[in-house]
């Protein structure tokens, strides 16, 4: 394909890129989301399953995302309609644009909520709420949140809010800055954290609850929540990285890139994992608790450190920000979309997506209290947005990419734009996303859905 400009503007440098696409990879899930269903599914086996998901599926299917972006240089949507006609290939291929718009919308609603409840955390621990705090008073304190509709709601609207003013800025402006100084403050601070878990006494059974691998805890359901997860940590499926792609100068190397970014993102979630189940097992407290683990362990341990009050409000305000730098991520597929095909500015299309996002998450937000009772499979309507997004239509737009670029399109094609430097690197990936990747994920996903 002849080489395509980008409407939007490229990110400075190949760093730059780096920067903003670890902004999208870490967030809610690596501190919120991988701690609590690693608790729920046993520990050490899932962690493990996951770790595997990440390097055989997730770093393959990175690489071709991002190379499907630079190529297309557009939004997902139109970046696939240029590639399905540059390449000759069937036309359906250009749904993969269209489910990972949906799926954006879908993940950004109830992720604007759960960032609203670490914005509420922000005013609570500045507040000093949580002096003296015990297990039972922390989960008290959650479970009030979670109680009031109207205090939710006005949280997930400031996070709308700002998530929407910053993709009305565009790409460049104030976002590269801003993801330059919080990611490494984040990163900082969760270190602090760890030295201090690794202090109670809880620190040895900590790690044991997630390198033990005892298989018996691991089901189908536990495989594709992992599956699920590892794109998901990855914003991998749904075309974020794609369009972060499109904006990545020409020159760098796709690979290498890529790896530093699940790097970090891996090694951000495991420390994660070893700031919060120590303080669990020391407290007493349930490593299965569910959404609300961060939540409850870490007002505890801040509670009884140092100056507890003051990173209690830093830390919580930097997992907003993480959280701000993924959900941009979600909306901008779309956002570029509407900019490009809808003649729309850039102002008014990320406020109507955000309109439309802003309302369906009052659907996930009065899951926790008034319409906790309307359930699906047992599943409220925020756990049945979660699964669906992340267990199912993730891995199927990751399945979907990896065929399309293993198999339909055009060898040479692809491997001039990857750019990889060494030959042997390429063929290994190239194998990976042709056989591994994709039979994996059918695998996962067939045992997963069809009830034993
Ligand atoms: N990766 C982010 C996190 O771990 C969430 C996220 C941002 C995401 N963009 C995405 C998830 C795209 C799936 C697809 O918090």
């Amino acid at each position: 394909m002849a080489e395509q400009k980008s409407m939007h503007g490229l990110w400075r440098s190949r760093w730059l890129f780096i920067l903003a696409a670890t902004g999208s990879a870490v967030g809610l899930g690596n501190i919120w989301k991988f701690p609590y269903i690693a608790g729920e599914n046993g520990g050490g086996a899932f962690v493990l399953v996951y770790l595997l998901c990440i390097c055989l599926i997730g770093i393959p299917v990175m690489i071709a995302e991002v190379t499907l972006g630079r190529l297309g240089r557009q939004s997902p949507i139109n970046t696939m309609h240029a590639l399905v006609k540059d390449q000759g290939a069937p036309k359906f291929w250009g749904g993969i644009g269209w489910m990972g718009a949906i799926a954006g919308f879908l993940i950004l609603s109830f992720y604007s909520v759960i960032a609203g409840w670490s914005l509420a955390y922000v005013i609570r621990m500045a507040g000093g709420v949580f002096d003296g705090a015990t297990s039972d008073s922390v989960g008290a304190t959650f479970g009030d949140l979670l109680a009031n509709p109207e205090a939710l709601l006005g949280w997930h609207t400031i996070f709308m809010v700002l998530t929407i003013g910053i993709v009305s800025r565009g790409v460049n402006k104030g976002l590269e800055k801003a993801i330059s100084v919080l990611m490494p403050m984040l990163f900082l601070i969760l270190l602090l954290l760890l030295g201090y878990s690794m202090s109670t006494e809880g620190f040895g059974l900590g790690i044991n609850f997630m390198f033990s691998f005892d298989f018996s805890k691991i089901n189908n359901e536990s495989i594709i929540v992992a599956l699920g997860h590892a794109f998901f940590t990855l914003s991998l499926g749904m075309g974020a990285i794609m369009a972060y792609g499109a904006y990545m100068p020409q020159k760098a190397s796709v690979g290498k890139t890529v790896l530093m970014v699940a790097g970090l993102d891996t090694l951000i979630a495991i420390i994660a994992g070893l700031v919060i189940f120590p303080i669990v097992f020391t407290n007493g407290l349930e490593a299965g608790a569910g959404p609300g683990l961060l939540f409850q362990t870490l007002p505890l341990a801040f509670s009884q450190m140092p100056a507890g009050t003051l990173f209690g409000t830093l830390f919580f305000l930097l997992v907003a920000f993480a959280a701000l730098s993924s959900a941009i991520s979600l909306a901008e597929p779309v956002v570029a979309w509407a900019v490009e095909s809808k003649g729309m500015s850039r102002v008014s299309a990320a406020t109507w997506i955000g309109i439309i996002i802003w309302l369906l998450g009052i659907g996930s937000l009065l899951s926790f209290n008034l319409w906790a009772e309307y359930t699906l499979f047992g599943k409220n309507f925020f756990d049945v947005l979660d699964f669906l997004t992340a267990n199912i239509m993730l891995p199927l737009g990751g399945l979907l990419i990896a065929v399309f670029v293993g198999w339909v399109m055009n060898g040479k094609d692809v491997q001039e734009e990857v750019r990889m430097e060494s030959p042997l690197m390429y063929t290994v990936w190239r194998f990976i996303l042709k056989f591994i990747a994709p039979v994996a994920v059918v695998i996962v996903l067939v045992n997963g859905l069809i009830p034993s």
